[in-house]
């Protein structure tokens, strides 16, 4: 067990925006169809921004919902930490923003960087600041705008995305549900299998970079669906052996929602049964960041687990890196 204050999420908040890209729209953009995407992501439709909504726009929804969900107010945050590889811009950070957007006159504020592995990632910060006693209230948000980094002229990547927010409240203390362990992986050597290659310093914005789409999502999507499945099995081996607990004993497998067949096949090898695993990729479809805070707001509002329950969340994505972190409800 890990040492400290405990640390427990105590509200819960997510916002998508109301604009829906389905399949069938795609397939009239460019050479693709419904059942080519069903049967090889499970993604039916996902969420879209209207031009000039940023990730602090869905992150700010999100968050207020979070704090009203743990009878906090603004005021009373310590510190934001929010994880995007959509911020508004590359800096200031997204955290910023939202602070001001919220009101969180009293808050430190940073953004973190995973991938789709960041909200993990930033649950772990989170729940050391407060274990530690340096913090007694987190806001932790996961916000992404995947559509303002995707290829719509790529079919291998244009398929997958969607936008959306999500957000927890982590605070000192028994009243919640406890962020009981985190395990946190990273792989740098495999860094090219899923990047955004132009806009930072090694590939400054240029009309080159513009024209060649090095502003978009690049991935590769075989090499990426293996090593997801390896590495999100292994870590979740990993935290059950960490909690003297078979994988068995998890109540239910919260797992970042990037394709199907990956959780299923993750699933499999685990021995669980694929009930155990929640899903809402159909509707959403990879929403990075945003992917595992969305899926605990609908059940904790659809009361899908109940107090006493264990959850594991697991996320996976470019760096490459993954995580995962036991939950007692
Ligand atoms: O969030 C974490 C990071 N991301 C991921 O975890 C994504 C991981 N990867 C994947 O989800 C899958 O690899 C994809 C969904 C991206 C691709 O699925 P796949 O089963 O690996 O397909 P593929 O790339 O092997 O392509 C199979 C065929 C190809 O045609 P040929 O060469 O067999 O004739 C592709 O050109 O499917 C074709 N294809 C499509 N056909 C219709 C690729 N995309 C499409 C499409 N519609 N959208």
């Amino acid at each position: 067990m890990e040492k400290g204050y405990k640390a427990s999420i105590t509200g819960v908040g997510s916002f998508l925006p109301e604009k829906v890209l389905t399949n069938d729209d795609l397939s009239k953009m460019l050479d693709t169809t419904d059942e080519w995407i069903t049967k090889r992501t499970g993604i039916s439709e996902r969420r879209i921004v209207e031009n000039g909504v940023a990730a602090s726009d869905l992150a700010v929804e999100a968050s207020l919902r979070a704090l009203d969900d743990a009878n906090v107010l603004p005021t009373e945050v310590d510190l934001i930490i929010t994880s995007t590889v959509t911020p508004d811009c590359l800096f200031p950070s997204t955290s910023c923003y939202i602070q001001e957007k919220i009101g969180a006159q009293n808050a430190g504020s940073f953004d973190l960087l995973a991938a789709c592995s960041g909200f993990v990632y930033a649950l772990s910060v989170a729940k050391s600041f407060v274990a530690s006693g340096a913090m007694k209230t987190v806001l932790v948000v996961g916000a992404e705008c995947m559509s303002k980094i995707t290829d719509y002229t790529d079919r291998s990547t244009c398929i997958l995305f969607g936008d959306g927010a999500g957000a927890v409240v982590v605070q000192q203390g028994n009243g919640g549900r406890e962020i009981v362990t985190t395990h946190l992986g990273s792989d740098g050597s495999q860094a090219e299998l899923l990047t955004l290659p132009a806009g930072g310093s090694k590939l400054p914005a240029s009309h080159e970079t513009v024209e060649s789409h090095s502003h978009y999502i690049k991935l590769r999507g075989k090499e990426v669906f293996k090593q997801a499945i390896i590495n999100m099995v292994d870590v979740i081996t990993k935290a059950a052996a960490a909690n003297d607990m078979q994988v068995e004993d998890f109540d239910m497998v919260i797992p970042h929602q990037s394709n199907i067949r990956i959780i299923e096949a993750a699933m499999e090898k685990l021995g669980l049964p694929r009930e155990k695993a929640y899903i809402n990729i159909n509707r959403y479809g990879n929403t990075s960041s945003a992917s595992i805070p969305i899926a605990i707001d609908e059940i904790v509002k659809g009361d899908l687990l109940k107090p006493g329950d264990t959850a594991i969340l697991v996320a996976f994505g470019g760096g490459l890196t993954w995580g995962s972190s036991v939950i007692k409800w």
